[in-house]
């Protein structure tokens, strides 16, 4: 049993080490509404935004901690599929307050890495992220990084790519190009999860792609007719956020939904692995056989049937249960539904006649 006293999410959390301290009662709701407007206006890409420490602060202990839950969502796949990063060393770049590294090193054990670096073209975002991190991960050596054209190791990115002009989003590319391992986290809106799949599409003949694909083939989103679709996940907040009063009113006053956070993720690794490793990769990742497939999105439910949106090997389409089929399984496409993968039997129809979990 947990302590009631000690819910299983942060409240708002206290920042060691950064001023200033940051709850519910003393949010500055000039400094969330100037960095929302921002972020949703298209301004946060002309430049660096953050004016001080405080703006930093009050980010992290709201939007970024609601994109922590899409990292939590993204790790717990990955954590149940027993993948785990194969550098000790990890580069959050675009870093903001440092949620991304900072739930990654969580995720995998600041025990399995030597160092953190965080870069962000904001000195003021650099300085916060690292020591917010050093007071987390006290043993772990954080630094800002400096650029010596090496090769790298986990490469984190975390909602940047909408405020990335053409020069930048090349220097993100050639690091990209560097890294061993990537872990990109995005909003899952339809332009930028068309962004990642172009990506995604150049990135091919160097990575594996370890998630969210189910296989290593062209995006099936990219055929004729698949245009008004895009690639995109919900993560649910930890449980007791819907019902805490602060997270409540901060929901509220926001005018963000906090039941579930829509994201879009790639999961990538070097394709230079040895042909044994390569055979251990596969091994490791049986439980995601080519034959398998993810859910993209929701499934709608209408009376008596599912329709979902089913991504394969073969392409995406269209994929409809009968309700009287499997009325559990129906039942479950109404959560989450995007992990695990499955295998669907069909019927002369193409509609789900059975669904294996693997
Ligand atoms: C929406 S915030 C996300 C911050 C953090 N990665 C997260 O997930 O919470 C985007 C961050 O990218 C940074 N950024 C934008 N353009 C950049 C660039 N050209 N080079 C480095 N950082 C950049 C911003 O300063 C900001 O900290």
């Amino acid at each position: 049993m947990s302590d009631p006293a000690t819910p299983p999410y942060r409240k708002f959390p206290a920042t060691p080490n950064t001023a200033p301290f940051v709850n519910c009662e003393t949010l500055d709701w000039a400094i969330l509404d100037r960095l929302r407007a921002g972020f949703l206006g298209g301004t946060a890409a002309a430049g660096p935004y953050w004016q001080s420490p405080a703006d930093l602060a009050h980010y992290d202990a709201t939007y970024a901690e609601r994109i922590g839950w899409k990292w939590d969502a993204v790790l717990a796949e990955l954590t149940r599929r027993h993948w785990r990063p194969r550098t000790r060393t990890i580069l959050d770049w675009g870093c903001g307050s440092g949620v991304a590294g900072r739930r990654v090193l969580s995720a995998f054990s600041p025990d399995n890495f030597d160092s953190l670096h965080v870069w962000d073209h904001s000195p003021l975002a650099r300085e916060f992220a690292a020591t917010r991190a050093r007071a987390e991960f006290p043993s772990l050596a954080v630094a800002e990084f400096a650029d010596t054209g090496q090769p790298l190791g986990l490469l984190v990115i975390s909602h940047v790519l909408n405020e990335l002009p053409a020069d930048a989003l090349t220097q993100l590319l050639s690091l990209i190009a560097r890294a061993e391992t990537v872990l990109w986290v995005e909003p899952g809106n339809h332009v930028v999860s068309r962004q990642l799949i172009t990506l995604r599409e150049t990135l091919t003949p160097t990575f594996h792609i370890v998630a969210p694909c189910p296989h290593q083939n062209a995006c099936g989103l990219l055929t004729d007719g698949n245009e008004r679709h895009w690639c995109h996940f919900f993560a649910e907040p930890p449980p007791g956020v819907q019902n805490d009063s602060d997270w409540v009113r901060f929901g509220h006053r926001a005018g963000v939904d906090l039941r579930s956070q829509a994201y879009a993720y790639l999961v990538l690794e070097k394709n230079s692995a040895s042909d044994s490793e390569l055979s251990a990769l596969a091994s490791q990742l049986s439980a995601s056989p080519s034959a398998s497939a993810r859910i993209l999105g929701r499934a709608e439910h209408f009376k008596g049937y599912a329709r979902l949106l089913s991504c394969e090997a073969s392409g995406v389409s269209s994929v409809e249960l009968q309700k009287r089929t499997d009325p559990e399984f129906y039942k479950e496409l109404k959560k989450d539904a995007s992990y695990p993968l499955y295998r669907w039997t069909r019927d002369d129809r193409g509609r789900i006649i059975a669904a294996e979990r693997v």
